[in-house]
């Protein structure tokens, strides 16, 4: 059975922070105010991984009131979610998109492609990464949006 997941994620910018994006240290000026490392990427595509069968969410699976989870490396995350919720779960392609300003993105892509790749174990040519700017309409945030294409062999009705 197939099934599409789509992920979301927003966080705040702010002088002086470092910015993770896809388990990349970006060179920035802002980073994400966030409990964790505020990879807006990782916690999108995680949204939109466990959506689709497992129906939950970042945000269930990890609070951020969770003392465990602060500051914690959401590449991380990514991978034992690999492990947890999709095993039986057969990824055919991630799409993503970021809205940030700048910097530019683009000399950082295929290191992003790569560690997701690696994380979730599927091949780099199934991941996919743009960036786009706001036009100077969001300059104070970072924006991510994800979509998935999952399947999982359908069980036998009892
Ligand atoms: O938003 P806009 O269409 O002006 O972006 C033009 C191009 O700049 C994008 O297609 C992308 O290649 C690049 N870009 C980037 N990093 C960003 C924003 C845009 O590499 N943060
Ligand atoms: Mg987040």
């Amino acid at each position: 059975m197939l099934r599409v997941g789509l992920g979301y994620d927003l966080h705040r910018l702010a002088r002086g922070l470092p910015l993770w994006i896809g388990g990349v240290r970006i060179e920035s000026p802002v980073g994400c105010v966030a409990h964790s490392d505020g990879d807006v990427l990782v916690h999108a595509l995680i949204d939109a991984l466990v959506g689709p069968f497992a129906h939950t969410d970042v945000g269930t699976l990890f609070p951020d009131t969770d003392e465990r989870y602060r500051g914690i490396r959401s590449l991380d995350l990514l991978r034992e979610v690999k492990e947890r919720i999709l095993e039986g779960v057969k990824i055919h392609n991630i799409d993503m998109v970021i809205i940030l300003d700048s910097p530019k993105l683009s000399p950082y892509r295929e290191s992003i492609r790569q560690n997701i790749a690696q994380a979730l174990d599927i091949l780099v040519d199934a991941v996919s990464l743009k960036a786009k700017t706001s036009e100077h309409t969001a300059l104070d945030r970072i924006v991510c949006h994800v979509v998935v294409l999952l399947e999982k062999e359908e069980r036998q009705k009892e």
